[in-house]
């Protein structure tokens, strides 16, 4: 699997223009569109994305699995993962936040929006990422919750064009082995980067608050929570509102 790149200068959304062309798209290939701007980025649970411009990287990847792939609601988290070890390259500590926010110093770098539609025996997915590269403090404070940007951590520019190319290729790697064994391989440096491990958090499954403890990720990529009553309730999908 190689990558077709698609550069765009000003989009909706690089997720909504994936979804509109996928038909287009080489599926033996991982299709990679990025933005330098979006007017209506999105985030999960319908969520606005705020893509200042020329500052951030805004990338969806599109590519096909086999419906039947292991543990395909965690393909997020690797990408999540992909990021973390290009990160930790640059002497970064990342974090991930459940399931799959890359946090550095308690604070959000980058989130991942990932869309599957399932036909038949094959799943075109649609894997967006927002990364806050050059973005300043300014932008960083319109966000609705603790944000940061490699810039404000590092005091320093980034090249966005060679952080994409080595977040590309930790990505194929990573795919490569997923396509094969599912999250199993990735279980446990995923759970060693794991934000809030044993503590209190309040936790939304999209419908209804809980509290308890992150207990632990199971080897397929869901988050354990451990209820008061000494339940252990398992989660695919869902956020960590606060600890
Ligand atoms: C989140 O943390 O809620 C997910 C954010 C995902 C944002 C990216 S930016 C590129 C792609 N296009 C979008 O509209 N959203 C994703």
């Amino acid at each position: 699997m190689e990558f077709d790149d698609i550069f765009l200068k000003t989009v909706d959304s690089t997720q909504e223009y994936a979804k509109k062309n996928a038909a287009k798209f080489n599926n033996s290939k991982i299709t990679c569109i990025s933005a330098e701007t979006q007017t209506k980025g999105k985030g999960r649970f319908n969520r606005e994305w705020l893509s200042p411009e020329n500052d951030n990287l805004n990338i969806t990847f599109y590519f096909q699995l086999k419906s039947k792939c292991l543990h395909l609601v965690s393909i997020a988290h690797v990408l999540a993962l992909s990021l973390t070890k290009v990160l930790r390259d640059n002497n970064l500590d990342p974090k991930i936040k459940w399931p799959n926010d890359v946090m550095l110093n308690n604070k959000k770098l980058a989130g991942m929006l990932c869309e599957i539609q399932t036909k038949n025996e094959l799943a075109d997915v649609f894997l967006g990422i927002g990364i806050n590269v050059n973005a300043n403090e300014e932008f960083l404070n319109k966000i609705d919750q603790k944000a940061t940007s490699l810039k404000v951590e590092t005091k320093k520019d980034w090249d966005k064009k060679e952080f994409l190319k080595n977040l590309k290729e930790a990505f194929y790697n990573n795919l490569k082995l997923f396509n094969e064994k599912g999250f199993e391989p990735f279980h446990e440096k995923f759970e060693n980067l794991l934000l809030y491990k044993g503590e209190k958090i309040t936790f939304f499954d999209g419908q209804k608050e809980y509290k308890g403890i992150l207990h632990s990720i199971s080897s397929e990529g869901k988050l354990n929570l451990y209820m008061p009553d000494k339940e252990m309730l398992s989660f695919a999908a869902g956020d960590i509102l606060y600890k």
